[in-house]
């Protein structure tokens, strides 16, 4: 790989070991992939946040890599554990908490922006169409290649954070136009579209392939609890919730939505691979993420709510008069989006809590549930694995979660 002199520099040690290590690890990914430059990132963000997940090996990695580490560029951090101001009230331990200060003091030492999202491109972070990125977050990934038009890699946590120290990533796969081609052709049989059902059937489909989606129908705007948008295009939240199950069923990376997505008319599907997916393939995927049918926890939130989603779970609970079940609700969203929808915030703290800095995925969740309603295929997918919480699941569309509080 040719390095610049800088980059050269940096390899060597010139400034400090922990830019040199990253450095090490930049070029090394780079020279696996068959790379033949470093290229200039505007952005990172960064995944392995979570006690639960790294653990006190992770929290001590992360306290002797940025010993003389300091980012370059803004670098967001994925979700923690607990929400910094309610983790008593959450449940979550002394001990949980501890561990979990650590982590963010290391990775504010680094320069880190505690921002605790998976959805900083739903804030003022979001970024433009043609930047280069290093973010690991999977969901977070899709949607900036596909909605936006930015590039980046689904880039492992320690490399998205090697990557921001040093300012540069390899170039390889989503940084170059021809990984960013459709390698399979999806044709939506359905005029019923859940997107995040659909998410998990595409990506269950195509592993780590391109999909060029095509919905065959215009989307029916009147299915109350599925959708509450006019104009019968997918909205951004849809295709939020779309990448982010397909990148969890498959490894879905980047999608095209005909008529939709930024690059959908520059790309050709002459001779793909054509799937149908029928609304019977929709029903049996969607029965297969239920395992439970009473739950102690409504969780919404998987990617972060934005003020829409806000608003609209606000609307929905106005509306659910009926008698309380004694589950809880938890609505998981970032700090920007929380202070933005204050009427919002209060009328669903009336039935539960709005989360921040975490979600139901990478807390505790195991210590304090046993049975969770989402309406996330990522998060249905997931928390039913006994490393991620061991929960008993229901899965359905947001009025259908809210229904069983
Ligand atoms: Fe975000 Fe947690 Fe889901 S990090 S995408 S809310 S698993």
């Amino acid at each position: 790989m040719d390095l610049s002199v800088t980059e050269q520099a940096i390899l060597d040690g010139e400034e400090g070991a922990g830019a040199a290590t990253a450095m090490e690890l930049v070029v090394g990914l780079g020279t696996i992939f068959g790379s033949q430059r470093l290229i200039p990132i505007s952005s990172a963000q960064v995944s392995g946040v979570s006690y639960k997940t790294i653990g006190e090996a992770g929290a001590h990695w992360l306290e002797e890599f940025g010993a003389d580490a300091r980012v370059r560029v803004p670098t967001y951090l994925n979700p923690s554990g607990m929400d910094s101001a309610q983790w008593q009230s959450m449940g979550i331990s002394q001990e949980f908490h501890d561990g979990q200060e650590r982590i963010l003091k290391a990775y504010a030492r680094i320069g880190v922006e505690l921002s605790q999202t998976c959805t900083p491109y739903q804030t003022h972070r979001r970024p433009h169409a043609g930047e280069h990125l290093a973010y690991a977050e999977s969901s977070a990934v899709v949607f900036v290649n596909s909605v936006i038009g930015a590039r980046t890699n689904r880039e492992g946590g320690p490399a998205a954070l090697a990557a921001a120290i040093v300012g540069r990533t390899a170039e390889y796969g989503f940084h170059l136009p021809a990984a960013r081609a459709p390698q399979v052709l999806i044709e939506v049989d359905s005029p019923t579209v859940n997107f995040a059902l659909l998410g998990n059937v595409v990506g269950g489909l195509v592993g780590g392939k391109v999909p060029y989606v095509r919905l065959l129908h215009p989307l029916d705007d009147d299915l109350p609890g599925l959708r509450w948008y006019r104009g019968g295009r997918p909205t951004e939240d849809e295709l939020k919730w779309f990448g982010a199950a397909a990148a969890a069923s498959g490894s879905v990376a980047m999608f095209h939505l005909e008529g939709r997505t930024p690059d959908w008319q520059q790309q050709s599907v002459e001779g793909l691979e054509r799937i149908t997916i029928t609304p019977q393939m929709l029903a049996s995927t969607s029965t297969k993420l239920t395992n439970a049918d009473k739950v102690d926890l409504v969780a919404i939130g998987c990617p972060h709510c934005s003020v829409e989603e806000l608003n609209t779970i606000a609307a929905l609970l106005k509306d659910h008069d009926g008698p309380r079940s004694g589950a809880e609700l938890w609505v998981c969203t970032n700090h920007e989006n929380r202070a933005a929808a204050p009427e919002a915030v209060e009328q669903i703290e009336r039935w539960g809590k709005v989360i921040v800095d975490t979600c139901m995925v990478v807390c505790p969740i195991e210590e304090l549930h046993h049975s969770t309603a989402v309406p996330s295929a990522k998060a249905a997918k997931y928390l039913r694995l006994e490393s991620f919480g061991g929960q008993k699941v229901f899965f359905g569309n947001f009025a259908e979660v809210l229904h069983l509080l």
